[in-house]
């Protein structure tokens, strides 16, 4: 995994909107793989930044997004769809037809996780995934002792996901769902590049077990360790419980310019 440190947000969420952007350049009809969560919020901000000023062309790009609560509809404020028109699709050029988020409120969820498989293998798969982590190493939805085959399911959130989420719903806990569709950790580790993005201190941790401890389903994000192309863009608190840093700022440093965003 490659391991790049910024000093703050804004810094390691330039260098992703860059990297996507990159791959929005040189392959116009990428399939790019979205995250919610505040985590991703400055780099969705600075996409729409490059679209506005730079004239970064979304309008043959495929999305996909990890996941959706169970039970919450479109138009609802917490929905995972509203977060994203709010904080990207409503400010690109993404056409409505290329965005794939699933769906919640589907009577039949197992055929709806059958079907939001099949529509990334139909789009040729994912080309970059953006990720965010939970503080228990989750990545989608995929909770700890998800199976690292997992394909896209339902989920029950642990009672400390919902806790931390429960900021989105006006703190008010017994308002965040129980339930939601993510991409399984196969689905995911099927991407052919993955951009995780870690900030705060609270994060230190699953990020520390994700990046340098054992490969375990307790912290999913650890099977990023078998993805040939993961990039992990943390800033100086989520990188605080890490071992080795003077190898991955000595890495960054050393950067050939042609590796670079
Ligand atoms: C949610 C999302 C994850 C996200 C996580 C962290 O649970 N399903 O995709 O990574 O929250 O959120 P935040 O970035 O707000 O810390």
């Amino acid at each position: 995994m490659e391991i790049i440190i910024q000093p703050t947000p804004p810094e390691g969420s330039i260098i992703a909107a860059r990297i996507i952007a990159k791959l929005v350049r040189t392959k116009p009809d990428c399939v790019l793989g979205l995250a919610t969560g505040s985590t991703p919020i400055p780099t969705y901000r600075e996409l729409v930044r490059m679209h506005r000023e730079e004239g970064l062309d979304f309008s043959k790009v495929t999305t996909f997004n990890l996941d959706e609560y169970v039970g919450l509809p479109p138009e609802h404020p917490q929905s995972y769809h509203a977060f994203m028109d709010e904080h990207f699709f409503a400010h690109v050029n993404v056409p409505r037809a290329n965005i794939h988020i699933p769906d919640g409120m589907a009577a039949d969820i197992p055929a709806e996780c059958a079907r939001y498989e099949a529509a990334i293998r139909a789009a040729g798969g994912i080309d970059l995934q953006i990720l965010g982590i939970g503080t228990d190493g989750h990545i989608g939805f995929n909770e700890p002792t998800s199976s690292l085959a997992s394909r896209t399911r339902i989920k029950t959130l642990t009672e400390q996901t919902r806790a931390d989420n429960a900021r989105f719903f006006e703190g008010d806990l017994s308002k965040v769902p129980f339930h939601c569709i993510t991409m399984g950790v196969g689905t995911i580790m099927e991407s052919r590049q993955v951009l995780m993005l870690a900030f705060g201190a609270n994060k230190a941790d699953a990020i520390a077990e994700a990046v340098e401890g054992p490969i375990t389903s307790m912290n999913p994000a650890t099977v990023l360790q078998m993805h040939p192309v993961a990039k992990c863009i943390i800033d100086e608190p989520a990188a605080g419980a890490l071992k080795k840093t003077v190898y991955y700022r000595w890495v960054f440093d050393h950067k050939p310019d042609w590796q670079r965003w």
